[in-house]
């Protein structure tokens, strides 16, 4: 058994895991409360809160799964990409439980996580990875375990720091991927006509800035939305970046003559995003693995199904292995 720790961001989150992929619980502590009155997520805050949550956090998973932390064969921890300071903390609880109890210790790339979220249950496929998060936009050629191709990325910001972004912008509450998909459900997509950047770039790269800039003229020229106004901006930014990430998608799959896109990252909550991206793989002979809602958002869960595979090839982490903020998946 497995036990992951993930705390990249504002998230402290503890799993259980019996390889190679039953899941026996996940636990998320979100601080999501201790950071709204901020906007956004204070890195001081974020560190000291994962500090005080962790060990509540994983006696909860080992209780929920029935275990205790001398049945663990190994314990895994997201390394990066994330906040320095918070990374720190699950990584180093999880480096003291492996030298405690003389197990091995795993460090997983949360974006590694990520991609495997959508096969929580199945058994990894070839496929196209669609990683849409808070801090990256990203497509992804998968051969295998360990074997990813970066097809494309964003130029700026990630889909859901423009969500967030834009969700600021609007007055709504932090984080804005949620609220502003909420405050859509009332808005007509085709009121404002939002650019569709690099769509037709030729490539698998991203722009979302210019978006959120025509967003804010646009809101600059109105002054402050009556309600509806508020919905049809809502739901017509959503449009415009949710068209972006399906056209390029299939694009993408298309060119690696694949079979199968899979979506993940927080942004995979969107159900407008999930239903176009269904509607446009089944017209074009794809399959589509979404990850679920439940594990869209930063869990541990992803963490210790990534972890499971590295431990079936016995790839350990030395304790003396540092944390690294920037590390990336892919080049
Ligand atoms: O993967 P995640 O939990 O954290 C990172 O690794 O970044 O993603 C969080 C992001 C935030 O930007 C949040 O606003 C966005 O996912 N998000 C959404 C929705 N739910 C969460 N964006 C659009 N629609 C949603 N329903
Ligand atoms: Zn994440």
């Amino acid at each position: 058994m497995i036990l992951a720790l993930e705390s990249s961001c504002d998230e402290t989150a503890a799993a259980v895991l019996d390889p190679p992929r039953t899941l026996l619980s996940s636990e998320v502590a979100s601080q999501v409360n201790k950071h709204r009155p901020f906007g956004g997520v204070v890195p001081e805050l974020a560190s000291r809160n994962h500090l005080l949550s962790l060990r509540p956090v994983i006696e909860s998973a080992l209780v929920r799964a029935g275990t205790s932390v001398t049945q663990m064969d190994a314990f895994a921890a997201t390394s990066g990409p994330g906040l320095a300071s918070s990374l720190l903390m699950g990584n180093t609880a999880a480096k003291a439980l492996a030298a405690t109890c003389a197990k091995p210790f795993i460090s997983v790339n949360h974006m590694e996580g990520h991609l495997l979220s959508p096969f929580m249950d199945i058994p990894l496929k070839p496929h196209v990875a669609l990683i849409v998060s808070g801090g990256h936009t990203l497509l992804i050629k998968v051969n295998e375990f360990g074997s990813y191709g970066k097809l494309g990325s964003s130029r700026d910001d990630a889909a859901g720091e423009a969500f967030d972004k834009v969700g600021k912008m609007l007055g709504l509450p932090y984080p804005g991927g949620p609220e502003v998909e909420q405050c859509a459900k009332e808005g007509a997509p085709d009121r404002f006509e939002f650019p569709r950047s690099m769509i037709e770039s030729g490539d698998f790269h991203f722009s979302f800035s210019g978006l959120k800039t025509s967003v804010l003229y646009t809101l600059q020229k109105i002054g402050t939305p009556d309600p509806q106004t508020l919905a049809d901006l809502c739901a017509s930014f959503q449009a415009a970046v949710i068209e972006v990430l399906v056209t390029k998608a299939i694009a993408a799959v298309k060119h690696c003559g694949m079979e199968t896109i899979a979506l993940s990252g927080g942004v995979a909550c969107n159900h407008f995003l999930r239903e176009n991206l269904h509607e446009e793989c089944t017209k074009n002979g794809i399959e589509l693995c979404a990850v679920t809602p439940e594990h869209s958002t930063d869990n541990a869960a992803m963490i210790a199904r990534a972890a499971a595979e590295k431990l079936a090839r016995s790839q350990f982490t030395d304790l003396s292995e540092d944390i690294d903020p920037n590390l990336t998946l892919a080049h």
